[in-house]
């Protein structure tokens, strides 16, 4: 897969990446999408949502986090079951958000218990909004049975798996849910 963000002659023509959005515009758009078309994006598309994910801010720079896209099938509904979320399995891409946790070794227990997971929150929010922004519904899922997941994956003991983000071609267009009233969700202090 291409490390860089270049687009190239073979770019995908589903591409909306050179035309500006302003960002309130773009945030306010995304939406959990829970149903998805059967086609897969495009090798272009998803490098760049490995891009959204790698230029995420992390604590200390240590980018503590890596990320699995799935695409087989099988493995996909094994997913789905470990968060017992059947949608989950229908997303042609179903993307395994870890957190690695040598950060110790830099940050101790914060690190661990903290900085680790807020890199990982970090570039999952980066890529639900470059997911919207191609085209794409995404749904960030965080209830899963963490030990199934890591079974299923075989992964190494450094990488705690926390999140699940299938993605695809949305087939729904969800409202927008309610959101608190800005005094609520901000205090300024004088
Ligand atoms: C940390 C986190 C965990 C979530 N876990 C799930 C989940 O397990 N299943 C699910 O369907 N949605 C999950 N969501 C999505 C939320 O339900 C959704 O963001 C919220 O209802 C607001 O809707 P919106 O994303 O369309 O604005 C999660 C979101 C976050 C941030």
């Amino acid at each position: 897969m291409p490390t860089d963000t270049v687009p190239d002659a073979n770019c995908s023509n589903r591409t909306w990446y050179r035309t500006p959005v302003p960002i309130p515009k773009m945030f306010r758009e995304r939406r959990s999408v829970r149903a998805f078309e059967a086609e897969k994006p495009p090798a272009d598309v998803l490098a760049r949502l490995v891009d959204a994910l790698r230029w995420a801010p992390s604590a200390g720079h240590l980018e503590s986090r890596h990320f699995y896209f799935v695409t087989d099938r099988t493995l996909r509904r094994k997913l789905a079951r470990a968060a017992e979320q059947p949608f989950v399995g229908r997303a042609p891409v179903v993307v395994v958000a870890c957190a690695d946790l040598r950060i110790r070794r830099e940050y101790g227990a914060r690190g661990v218990q903290l900085y680790c997971l807020m890199d990982v929150a970090a570039a999952v929010q980066n890529l639900l909004l470059v997911a919207h922004r191609e085209g794409l519904g995404a749904c960030w899922v965080g209830a899963l049975d963490e030990k199934e997941v890591r079974g299923l994956l075989g992964l190494p003991r450094h990488l705690r798996p926390v999140s699940l983000v299938p993605l695809g071609y949305p087939a729904e267009e969800p409202e927008a849910a309610e959101r608190a009233a800005r005094e609520d969700v901000a205090t300024f202090l004088r």
